[in-house]
């Protein structure tokens, strides 16, 4: 019996649409997981993220056991609590990000042990410390403690990595025990490698999890070779348990992911790049502060109906962009979440109509034409 029920409501092609319920409310599915590192989505309210039609957030085992602490945010009463968001958040086990963030760091069988980008300070992270982090924050979707390799990388190093994951992965469940209504995902692993990837989803698949999550893309591989990936990945884990591609991606990523099976997604580029300016539109990317839009009384998007554009013209987005107002990154903000979850309620009513081909041919079509 699995800790959260998936519905899969209807199909086209490869792609599915459906529900996972949890205690906390119901995820539907492909979904976007905005991205809360240090308990916040960075520049937004979390009622302003739901108001998005965000259903979960993701948040990061390796940035809270560093700060404030996973202890400490248990004594006050969980994540959830701590930062005022009631509805469910998976949490990322942290090995990937101490291999992008942390410096010193020291990888043996039994975990990590790291220097924090903060202060310098040293911790070691094991799969068992991690399923105790995630338990304390109050994760209702726990990640298997992994290891992706940093590229350029041999298949010979791919394959031990990917070997140490999945018997992390083992210890993982052993130490997740049994935690009614938190659900427990594997991580496969394996580059670009079929064999490998193979090897992977066949050793998560003998362990039992919740869901299947596949991990080691958008590392720098590019987009052709991980849809390669894609084209056969998720067809070698359960067909009726959720498939999260974890940290993907730009909007023709996602689409190109829902399209090959992919049911959950989590990225920062729609938070990140809004506070650089970056907006996305269905047109493509807009630079705001391109001078171009200076006296342009428009909105970003014509047909978006997120704060920043049904109440603000671009002239106004570009100067307090150029002024380094903080309203800046809270309006671009909105747009961009705005904007990813508007395309993931397009693909779930595309996949739900059996409309998916047309809907991805108008998706690229309006971005060929380009921002007016
Ligand atoms: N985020 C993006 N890719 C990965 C991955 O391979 N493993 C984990 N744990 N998190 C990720
Ligand atoms: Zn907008």
């Amino acid at each position: 019996m699995p800790s959260f029920p998936f519905q899969i409501a209807a199909r086209d092609g490869a792609a599915r649409t459906g529900t996972l319920t949890t205690r906390r409310g119901d995820i539907r599915t492909p979904a976007f997981m905005p991205v809360g590192t240090a308990a916040t989505v960075k520049a937004m309210m979390p009622e302003s993220v739901a108001e998005t039609g965000a259903d979960i957030l993701l948040g990061n085992t390796y940035h809270l056991m560093l700060r404030p602490g996973a202890e400490r945010i248990d004594r006050l009463g969980g994540l959830h609590r701590f930062m005022n968001w009631d509805r469910p958040i998976l949490t990322d086990s942290g090995g990937f990000q101490v291999m992008s963030l942390a410096s010193l760091r020291k990888l043996t069988e039994d975990g990590v042990t790291f220097a924090s980008h903060i202060d310098g300070s040293r911790h070691h992270l094991t799969p068992e410390r991690s399923m105790e982090i995630q338990r304390l924050l109050g994760s209702d979707i726990v990640m298997a403690f992994d290891e992706c390799p940093a590229l350029p990388a041999t298949d010979d190093q791919v394959a031990a990595s990917m070997r140490l994951s999945m018997r992390w992965a083992q210890r993982s469940r052993d130490a997740f025990g049994d935690r009614s209504g938190h659900a427990l995902f594997g991580i496969m692993q394996g580059g670009i490698n079929r064999e490998l990837r193979e090897e992977s989803a066949e050793a998560l698949r003998s362990i039992g999890f919740d869901g299947y999550a596949i991990g080691g893309l958008a590392v720098g591989e590019g987009q052709a070779a991980m849809f390669d990936v894609l084209d056969y990945a998720p067809g070698l884990l359960p067909d009726d348990q959720p498939r999260y591609l974890m940290g993907v991606g730009k909007p023709d990523d996602i689409v190109g992911a829902v399209q090959r099976g992919v049911d959950m997604m989590d990225c920062v580029l729609p938070s990140r790049s809004g506070r650089t300016g970056q907006a996305w539109t269905a047109r493509g990317q807009v630079n705001i502060k391109n001078a171009r839009h200076a006296d342009d009384p428009r909105p970003l998007d014509e047909s978006c109906t997120c704060p920043a554009c049904s109440r603000y013209s671009r002239a106004y987005l570009h100067h307090v962009f150029r002024a380094g107002e903080m309203i800046s990154g809270m309006l671009l903000t909105w747009h961009n979440l705005h904007y990813y979850q508007q395309l993931m309620a397009g693909l779930r009513g595309a996949i739900a109509g059996a409309r998916l081909d047309d809907f991805v041919a108008v998706f690229h079509a309006e971005r060929e034409k380009g921002d007016i």
